[in-house]
């Protein structure tokens, strides 16, 4: 466990769902999600990320004529990036994985085990915390 599973978590469903419209020299709404991203990387460009989840969330993205991700996929990158992002209110509704109501700990340890993504526990503040 452990590492930065952008590749993991989320590459693969931007690639299947994302990339046809948002990648190359000339993407829809000038957001690309291809190349080579990783935890530094989507934090530095934490506006694109952030209006990547709240269209995911609010599944206004993929367009509702193209091909669908499941809940599951949307899940997982959402909650990918709602750790790596560490704001909690970049995402209205962590929607069926019920994750306000665990504890920190588990709440850490969940994520971790589930995304394999490694963050400063003693730093973060929880999905509540005031900034
Ligand atoms: C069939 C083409 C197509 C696909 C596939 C597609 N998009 Fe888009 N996307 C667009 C177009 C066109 C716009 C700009 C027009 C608009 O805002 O509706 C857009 C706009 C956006 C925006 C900006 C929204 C805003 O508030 O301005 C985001 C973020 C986004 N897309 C994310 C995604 C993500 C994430 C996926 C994959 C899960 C995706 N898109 C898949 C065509 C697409």
């Amino acid at each position: 466990m452990g590492g930065q599973s952008f590749e993991k978590a989320v590459h693969p469903v931007v690639k299947q769902f994302c990339f046809k419209c948002h990648s190359g020299d000339d993407p829809e709404a000038e957001i690309a999600l291809d190349g080579a991203w990783d935890v530094a990387r989507v934090r530095e460009q934490r506006d694109t990320w952030q209006q990547v989840a709240k269209a995911l969330e609010g599944r206004q993205m993929p367009p509702k004529f193209m091909k669908q991700p499941t809940d599951d996929q949307r899940q997982v990158v959402l909650g990918w990036l709602q750790t790596v992002l560490g704001n909690a209110d970049a995402v209205a509704d962590p929607g069926r994985v019920t994750l306000r109501r665990l504890n920190r700990i588990q709440y850490i340890n969940t994520i971790r085990d589930l995304l394999g993504v490694e963050f400063d526990a003693f730093r973060w503040k929880g999905p509540h915390a005031a900034a």
